[in-house]
């Protein structure tokens, strides 16, 4: 139950590096399950989600060499083709093991990861891939159960956009006889990544990162090393902390063309943006228009960063209208930036945020993104504010509260 105590307001200067992306590394350890020789991965972003993953692979029979950002992962033999409700109730994307096992083993049992803070969540959009690639799948007793003596091919149309569902689809889809074509699918550069690594292990794919994936099944896959893209969600909340404290920041070790959605609003606001190499700078002074945002999948604004802009808005001269357009109860952070101060109406999808300066607070963390919102408000308030329930930051940000020290901020840590 640690907490953070920040003291503010602080104005963040210097460079920060980004780590790995953690909707990317959970993917590419799920694919380790594809294959009986090692996959060495490195850029590991060393959050507890990472580990809880390999908790779950390990569950699998999995054999894991890891030590800092890189981990050796070999399945020599699927011993249980299970993802148990313990493991999956602690993190939803424990359900990316359900493709890949039955792909591997033809049968997998997997607890349904139930609703969370943002949303209910379904995965009926996974369940209908599986199917069409001509599993059998049926819920019992809070699990999915699926079988297949080898999938097949198939044409398989996302009602939705789903990241995650792409995903699942892709991984069984690598090992199924015969050609898959996914339509509608996620854009998102975890995606791309998670094919890049695939195509290394020998899978036959083409399209990831458009709207259509082709995936041709293959025999069998064999071990790689890959190393895994940069976290532009994490890039991102380091970016709009700059322009919120009106400081000076590069962000390095990142890919800026993955958050153009966002550096066109960060320019948009009168924030100067330099984009160079693998570093995005971003330097805000004065006083700063307010500007609305409404998420949408990759190429769009990320969800993703939905509350970090909220936490920014409240600090902008003006009236800012951010629209949630994928998920529907996420803005658990609105009530906490209220605590804080902030002028913020809640109109089902839409929260209306007047500009007006903050005041430090008590405040909790519901889930992940949240959680960083509440740091940046954090950051710009006056006198000290505390959080409570950090572990959901620890879920997807390596060493937060060092790495904004490292800027000029105050942000202890409190066990
Ligand atoms: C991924 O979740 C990310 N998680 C989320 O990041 C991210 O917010 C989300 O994509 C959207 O970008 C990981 O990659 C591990 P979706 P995912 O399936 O795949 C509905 C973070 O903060 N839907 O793209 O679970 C769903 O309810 C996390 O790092 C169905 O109805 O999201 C939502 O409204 C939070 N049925 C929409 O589609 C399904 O079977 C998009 O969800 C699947 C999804």
């Amino acid at each position: 139950m640690d907490k953070f105590v920040i003291d503010g307001p602080a104005r963040l200067e210097g460079e920060v590096l980004v780590s790995g992306a953690k909707n990317a590394a959970l993917p590419c350890l799920a694919a380790t399950l594809l294959t009986a020789e090692p996959v060495r991965l490195t850029n590991l972003p060393r959050v507890a989600d990472v580990r809880t993953m390999q908790k779950v692979l390990g569950h699998v029979g999995a054999r894991i060499d890891a030590e800092r950002e890189t981990a050796t992962v070999a399945v020599p033999e699927i011993l249980s083709a299970d993802a148990p409700y313990e493991l999956v109730k602690t993190m939803r994307a424990s359900v990316l093991v359900l493709g890949p096992l039955l792909a591997r083993a033809g049968s997998v049992r997997v607890s349904l990861p139930g609703g969370c803070a943002i949303g209910v969540r379904p995965i009926d959009f996974h369940l209908a891939a599986l199917r069409k690639l001509g599993a059998e799948v049926s819920l019992q007793h809070g699990y999915v159960e699926a079988k297949a003596s080898r999938l097949r091919g198939a044409d398989i149309v996302f009602e939705t956009v789903t990241v995650t569902g792409t995903e699942n689809a892709m991984l069984a889809a690598t090992l199924a006889d015969g050609t898959t074509q996914l339509f509608n699918a996620a854009r998102e550069p975890e995606i791309t990544d998670l094919a890049r690594l695939l195509v290394s292990m020998g899978a036959r794919i083409e399209g990831a990162g458009t709207d259509r994936i082709v995936v041709e099944g293959v025999e069998s896959l064999h071990g790689s090393d890959h190393e895994v893209v940069p976290d532009r969600i994490e890039a991102g909340t380091y970016a709009i902390a700059a322009a919120a404290t009106r400081g000076d920041v590069a962000v390095r070790r990142c890919r800026p063309e993955h958050l153009r959605a966002l550096t066109t609003r960060l320019t948009a606001i009168g924030a100067d943006v330099q984009l160079s190499g693998d570093a995005l700078r971003v330097r805000a002074e004065g006083a700063l228009p307010a500007q609305d945002v409404a998420t949408a999948p990759y190429p769009g604004f990320p969800t993703d960063l939905q509350a970090q802009w909220t936490a920014l808005a409240t600090g902008l001269d003006g009236v800012s209208t951010v629209t949630e357009t994928i998920f529907e109860n996420r803005f658990h952070h609105v009530a906490e930036l209220v605590r804080m101060g902030a002028k913020i109406r809640l109109e089902g999808r839409w929260a209306v945020v007047e500009g007006y300066r903050l005041t430090g607070a008590n405040v909790m963390a519901s889930d992940l993104r949240a959680s960083a919102a509440l740091v940046i408000a954090g950051l710009t308030a006056e006198g000290q504010t505390t959080i409570e329930r950090v572990y959901h930051l620890d879920r997807g940000y390596s060493r937060m509260e060092e790495k904004l020290n490292a800027l000029g901020a105050a942000v202890r840590r409190v066990t």
